[in-house]
């Protein structure tokens, strides 16, 4: 299977920071969010990614391609953990890219990858969410989509203070965990809402998305919106991640994310519970 990270995206909640540097680039602790999401599509099972980019996005794609001066200076002075780490990354996976020309929303990024894809289902992980599972969140949907032999996406339930941020689904459940989904609402207010589970970022999809996505107008902000095509599906599953997910777009998200994966770090689990202590 492949996958499509969209990353394009202008990333106005996180301004200033994302005035000249992608959002996917911003570090959690110590990898920057978009190699969090490239490793869950490897563990899943998918070395062949398609990153969808725009402008002032270069420097994702210098990430990982192979920087041979840097690998020389490490290797001459002697910091060969380092140097394999930095190596890993260039060998992952297969990543190609492709623009994005304007930023017109979540399903016109993806109708950017219609080429590359071609007749099989494909992954789609947002490029500003990470996930942390014991299964990774994109297998979890690969398992239903084959199950299913239909499009799946990773559902969460969210608090209502929340449901106002997300795409919301109303299902009738066919297994534990799985719904098959008979709308979808892009961004409803709490009233509107037909439930509490929230769209989170991972999505495996039959290829007749991408006629959804011809048919689709622009929706809500003046964007095309994933969600409109979704809803034109006939079939689509939703399926509660059993894991958690972190959207970094949102600056106090991305802040208490480096902060719990720092804490998920042995050499640095002591050190910062003690910095917390000293700030409570
Ligand atoms: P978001 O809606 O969170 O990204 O899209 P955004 O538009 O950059 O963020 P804000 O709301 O202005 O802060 C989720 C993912 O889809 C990509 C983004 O880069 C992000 O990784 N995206 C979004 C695109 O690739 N193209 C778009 O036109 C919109």
């Amino acid at each position: 299977m492949k996958a499509v990270i969209p990353a394009a995206g202008f990333g106005t909640r996180f301004l200033p920071a994302t005035k000249a540097q992608p959002k996917e680039m911003l570090p959690v602790f110590d990898k920057p969010t978009i190699q969090y999401v490239i490793e869950e599509a490897v563990a899943s099972g998918i070395d062949d990614i398609l990153i969808v980019t725009g402008k002032n996005k270069r420097s994702i794609e210098d990430h990982f391609d192979k920087s041979f001066e840097l690998e020389y200076t490490l290797r001459e002075s002697g910091k060969k953990d380092v140097l394999k780490q930095i190596q890993e990354i260039t060998d992952l996976a297969d990543i190609c890219y492709v623009r994005q020309k304007e930023q017109k929303g979540l399903g016109d990024a993806i109708y950017c990858a219609k080429k590359h894809i071609g007749e099989e289902p494909f992954a789609v992980m947002l490029g500003d969410t990470i996930t942390k599972g014991k299964i990774p969140c994109t297998k979890q949907l690969i398992n239903v989509n084959q199950k299913y032999n239909s499009s799946a996406i990773a559902v969460e339930e969210v608090p209502n203070e929340k449901v106002e941020r997300y795409g919301i689904i109303k299902g009738r459940p066919v297994e534990d965990c799985v719904y098959k989904i008979d709308e979808l609402v892009e961004k409803p207010s709490l009233k509107e809402a037909p439930s509490n589970l929230a769209i989170m970022g991972r999505y495996v999809l039959t290829p007749d998305i991408f006629d959804c996505i011809e048919e689709t107008e622009p929706g809500k902000a003046g964007e095309i919106q994933l969600t409109d095509a979704l809803s034109k599906l006939n079939v689509i599953y939703g399926s509660i991640f059993d894991g958690k997910t972190f959207d970094i777009g949102n600056r106090l998200e991305w802040l208490m994310t480096s902060i719990e994966f720092a804490l998920d770090d042995e050499k640095s689990h002591y050190q910062i519970l003690d910095f917390i202590k000293t700030k409570i």
